[in-house]
C-alpha cells in the first residue's frame, strides 16, 4: 500500500524541495515499497502455498542484475468500492525488459499479492507498453500469469484492457516468440491471451486454465469438477493440448522457458541462433542400421532415431504428452536450430489423427514465420480410420498439417525410414509440396497402401475363388510387398532425392542443411490464406 511522505522541510529550501539527499532515500523508499507489492504479509502467504513472487520469477529467468524494470510506480486510477485509498506502486504487475543468455527480452509478471493479480486499466496499459516495445524492437515476451482475472472493481474498463493485449498478441503472432508462462490461476476470458501466444507453460498443482471455473460448472451442467481435473497442468498438457510444457516446479518451468529461448530467433526477420557444435557434424552411428525391425508390423522408437542424430543427443520436446503418435520439438544440426516433426510408430503405429495434425500443424507454423528449417522422420501408415475420427473432423484438421507443411517456405528435409502410405505420404514433407531435400532408408516402403489392405482390394475376387485363399493371400501379398514395399519406385521418379544407409543420416541432413540455409521461397502476394481452421 503507498505511504504517505513525511514531510520535512529544510529551512535554506523552498517550501515543498528536497534536498539530493532527501530526494534520494524518496526515491530509495518507493523503489523498497514498489517491490514488496501487496507487502510482507502477502507475500508470505505466496510462499506457503508453494509459488515464487513475480520478482523471483523474473529473477530466475534473467540474466543476473539484467533485469531492467519499468512503469515501477504506476498505480491505479479507480476509485469504487474504496479503491482510492488502496492503492499499490506498480499495480500488480511487474513489467521490464532484461536478457536471457545475453539476448533481450522483455517480460511482464503479475503479482498475485496484489489484489490477487488482478488486471485493471493501468495494469493492462503497462503490459500494452512493453509489448509495443517488444515489437518495435524485436524482442520476444515472456508473460508470467498469477491472477484472478479482470479486476472486478474497474469493470469495463478491465475487460478494454484485456482486449487491448488480445489485439498485440495477434499483431505479434508470427513476428516476436510470445512465451505464457502459468504459474497461478488463469480464469475465464483472461486464458485467450495465453492462447494466442505461441507456448504455454503450466506447472503441477499450482497453474489453472479454464474458461468457467468449477462453481459455474456445476451451476450450470450439473457437473461436478476440482480445480485441477478442470484446467490443471496435466489436463492440458495430456488431454485439451493447450499447454506445451509441464513441470513439477516453478524453477524447472524457468529454466524450459530460457532453454526454449535458445532455440528461437529474436524475431521474424532473423535466423535462429548457431552455436558452434562440439558434436561432429560427419558422426556415423551404426546403431540405426538396426532401429527399424526387420517385421513391418513392430513398432520401435523413433525418439531413439532422433536422438542418435541430432547435436549431443539433445533433443527439446514440445508437447511431449499430448498426441504422442506424433513428435514434436527443437534441436540442433551442426549447431543450427531445426523444429523435428516425427511420427511416433510406437504410438498408435505413428497414424495421423485430428490431435497429432494440430499439434503438427501448429509446430510447423511456428517453425516457418520464425525461420526455423523443418526436418521431418517419417514411418505413416496413414490416416486414423474410425467413426469418431470422421465425425470429430479429421478431414479438416488433417487438412490444416497438409496446408501448413504446403505453405511453409523455410529449408525441409526429410527422411522416410519406413511406411509413408496414401495421403499421409503427400503430407509428410513430400517432395510435391516443396520440400528441398528427401531421403529415404532401404526400409522404407513407399505406397498408396499396405500390402494387406491393397490385396484385399486389389485381389478380392481372386482371393474368393482360390482354393487354398491364406496361401493365395500370402504369396499375392509377398508380390506387392515385393513390387511396393520399398523407396526405389518413388527414387526412379525423383520423388526421393536419394537411399541413404540410415547410419549416415546425420551427416547427409547437415550437409543438406548447410545448402539449404540461405534458401529463398516465397507465397504468392495475398492479404491472407484460409487455412482450414
Ligand atoms: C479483484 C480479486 C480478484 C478479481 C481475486 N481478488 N480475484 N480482486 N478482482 N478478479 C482478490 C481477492 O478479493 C483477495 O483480496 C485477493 O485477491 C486474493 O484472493 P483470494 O480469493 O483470497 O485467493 P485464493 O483463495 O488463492 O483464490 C484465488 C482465486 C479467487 C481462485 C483466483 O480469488 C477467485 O476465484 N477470484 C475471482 C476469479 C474470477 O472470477 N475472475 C473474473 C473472471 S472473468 P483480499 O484483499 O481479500 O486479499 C474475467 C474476464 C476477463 O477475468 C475478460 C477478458 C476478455
Amino acid at each position: 500500500m503507498i505511504r504517505k511522505p513525511t514531510s520535512r522541510v529544510r529551512p535554506d529550501l523552498p517550501q515543498g524541495v528536497l534536498s539530493q539527499r532527501e530526494a534520494l532515500e524518496k526515491l530509495d523508499r518507493l523503489t523498497e515499497e514498489a517491490c514488496l507489492g501487496g507487502g510482507a504479509q502477502r507475500i508470505e502467504k505466496q510462499h506457503q502455498q508453494g509459488k515464487l513472487t513475480a520478482r523471483e520469477r523474473i529473477t530466475l529467468l534473467c540474466d543476473e542484475g539484467s533485469f531492467e524494470e519499468i512503469d515501477a510506480f504506476v498505480s491505479h486510477n479507480a476509485t469504487e468500492f474504496g479503491m482510492a485509498d488502496k492503492k499499490y506502486l506498480g499495480d500488480g504487475v511487474v513489467t521490464g525488459v532484461g536478457r536471457v543468455f545475453g539476448r533481450p527480452v522483455y517480460v511482464f509478471a503479475q503479482d498475485f499479492t496484489v489484489f490477487g493479480g488482478s488486471l485493471g486499466e493501468r495494469y493492462g496499459q503497462k503490459i500494452v507498453k512493453i509489448m509495443d516495445q517488444a515489437m518495435k524492437n524485436g524482442c520476444p515476451i515472456i508473460g508470467f500469469n498469477d491472477s484472478g482475472g479482470a479486476r472486478i472493481q474497474e469493470g469495463v474498463a478491465s475487460l478494454g484492457a484485456y482486449a487491448d493485449i488480445f489485439l498485440r498478441n495477434t499483431m505479434a503472432s508470427g513476428v516476436i516468440p510470445q512465451i505464457s508462462a502459468i504459474m497461478g490461476p488463469c480464469a475465464g476470458g483472461a486464458v485467450y491471451s495465453p492462447a494466442i501466444t505461441d507456448f504455454v507453460f503450466m506447472v503441477e498443482g499450482a497453474s489453472h486454465m479454464f474458461v468457467t471455473g468449477p462453481n459455474v460448472i456445476k451451476a450450470v451442467t450439473h457437473e461436478e469438477i476440482s480445480m485441477d481435473g478442470l484446467g490443471g497442468a496435466a489436463v492440458h498438457s495430456e488431454t485439451s493440448g493447450v499447454a506445451h510444457f509441464t513441470h513439477p516446479t516453478e524453477p524447472e518451468s524457468i529454466v524450459a522457458v530460457k532453454k526454449l529461448l535458445s532455440f528461437l530467433p529474436q524475431n521474424n526477420l532473423e535466423p535462429p541462433p548457431f552455436i558452434e557444435p562440439d558434436d561432429d557434424p560427419e558422426r556415423e552411428d551404426e546403431r540405426l542400421d538396426r532401429v527399424v525391425p526387420d517385421n513391418p508390423e513392430k513398432p520401435y522408437n523413433m525418439l531413439d532415431v532422433i536422438e542418435t542424430v541430432v547435436d549431443d543427443g539433445d533433443f527439446f520436446e514440445v508437447q511431449r504428452n499430448y498426441a504422442q503418435n506424433i513428435i514434436v520439438g527443437f534441436a540442433r544440426l551442426g549447431g543450427h536450430p531445426v523444429g523435428i516433426v516425427a511420427q511416433q510408430p510406437a504410438v498408435l503405429a505413428g497414424c495421423l489423427d485430428i490431435a497429432s495434425s494440430l499439434k503438427g500443424a501448429r509446430f510447423v507454423r511456428f517453425c516457418d514465420a520464425f525461420n526455423v528449417p523443418i526436418v521431418t522422420f517419417e514411418d505413416v501408415p496413414g490416416f486414423l480410420p474410425g467413426v469418431n475420427q470422421e465425425h470429430g473432423g479429421i478431414i479438416k484438421h488433417g487438412a490444416k498439417l497438409l496446408y501448413a507443411y504446403c505453405e511453409a517456405t523455410v529449408p525441409k528435409l526429410c527422411v522416410i525410414t519406413r511406411k509413408a502410405y496414401g495421403g499421409a505420404y503427400c503430407v509428410m514433407s513430400s517432395k510435391h509440396i516443396r520440400s528441398d531435400v528427401n531421403f529415404a532408408w532401404p526400409t522404407a516402403e513407399i505406397a498408396v497402401m499396405g500390402a494387406e489392405g491393397a490385396v484385399n482390394i486389389l485381389y478380392a475376387k481372386q482371393l474368393e475363388a482360390a482354393a487354398d485363399p491364406a496361401a493365395e493371400r500370402k504369396r499375392l501379398v509377398a508380390e506387392y510387398r515385393e513390387r511396393f514395399g520399398n523407396p526405389y519406385d518413388a527414387a526412379a521418379r525423383g520423388y526421393i532425392d536419394a537411399v541413404i544407409k540410415p547410419r549416415e543420416t546425420r551427416r547427409k541432413l547437415i550437409r543438406a542443411l548447410e545448402v539449404c540455409k540461405h534458401k529463398r521461397d516465397v507465397n504468392p502476394p495475398r492479404k491472407h490464406g484460409n487455412i482450414p481452421l
